[in-house]
């Protein structure tokens, strides 16, 4: 493993392009349940029974209360060690893309975090542009119109729960609001997954982190950087479809891998 290791970084470092995708095994060191474990159920509810628009549909108070629920357990939860190496090294260099399908937000308050305490800014005290952050499943922190474009970006107070508290409207249409993220069912905004290709197209090496990788089109985008040439590093505690395509498999937390990994050139 710690040649493994060693190997992963000297990739890394050597490594023009860089692009990480991330899944919820990256927030499961943070206390985020993941999507396929027991932990991830809410009520007797599944995911999958609850993140679609027909469920929004027939039952816009419970989708809330559900998402009410997340917001709240995320919002609980802070960012991890490997939340923070993959924002560091988005400051700290060029030619770095994060790709997530992870809606909670942890890898934007890393980011935020870091810049806070100074990290990306030159010495000169320019603060340096970081690299992309795709959120191709978007994030549940922020709210959008259901039938508009109209979006908010902190997110209205979601309401449902069982109070009194009315499911929050668009100002524009007066319809309902509802959370910035793909559902089952619903194609990823095209010009976010346009850009993810792409990136991962001209990566020299792709990190998929925490991720079960059957979910498409997020799954495939590993192998784009295989096909056009580029490396494949996989950080996992477990086996997944793209494991038979990883030239280095990091077996183990993101948490304590990607900053073994990640770590900035001096
Ligand atoms: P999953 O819940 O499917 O997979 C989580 C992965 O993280 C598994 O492969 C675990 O082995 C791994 N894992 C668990 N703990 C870990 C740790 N501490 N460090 C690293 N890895 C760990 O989550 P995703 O792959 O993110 O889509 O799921 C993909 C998409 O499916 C989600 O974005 C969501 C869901 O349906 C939408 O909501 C559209």
């Amino acid at each position: 493993m710690l040649k493994e290791l060693e190997r992963a970084r000297n990739l890394v470092r050597s490594s023009g392009r860089v692009v990480i995708l991330t899944g919820a095994g990256v927030s499961a060191d943070s206390g985020v349940p993941t999507f396929r474990s027991s932990e991830g159920l809410w009520k007797q509810f599944r995911p999958e029974e609850l993140a679609t628009p027909d469920a929004f549909a027939r039952d816009p108070e419970t989708v809330w209360e559900w998402y009410a629920w997340r917001r709240r357990l995320v919002l609980e939860c802070s960012p991890n060690e490997g939340h923070r190496a993959i924002a560091r090294l988005l400051l700290s260099r060029d030619g770095v893309t994060l790709i997530t399908q992870n809606v909670d937000g942890l890898h934007g308050r890393a980011l935020r975090e870091l810049q806070s305490e100074g990290v990306g800014r030159d010495p000169d005290g320019t603060v340096r542009e970081p690299g992309a952050t795709l959120e191709l499943h978007g994030n549940l922190l922020r709210s959008r119109c259901s039938v508009c474009s109209e979006s908010d970006e902190d997110g209205p107070e979601p309401g449902g729960g069982g109070n009194d508290t009315p499911l929050p409207r668009c100002p524009s249409c007066d319809a309902l609001m509802r959370p910035a993220v793909v559902w089952f069912g619903e194609s990823l905004d095209p010009g976010v997954l346009d850009r993810a290709m792409h990136a991962a197209q001209d990566a020299d090496i792709c990190i998929s982190a925490g991720t079960s990788a059957v979910v498409h089109p997020a799954a495939g985008i590993p192998l784009l950087t295989r096909e056009s040439g580029g490396s494949l590093i996989e950080v996992n505690p477990e086996v997944t479809p793209l494991s038979p395509f990883a030239d280095i498999h990091l077996r183990g937390a993101g948490a304590e891998i990607l900053p073994r990994i990640l770590e900035p050139p001096d």
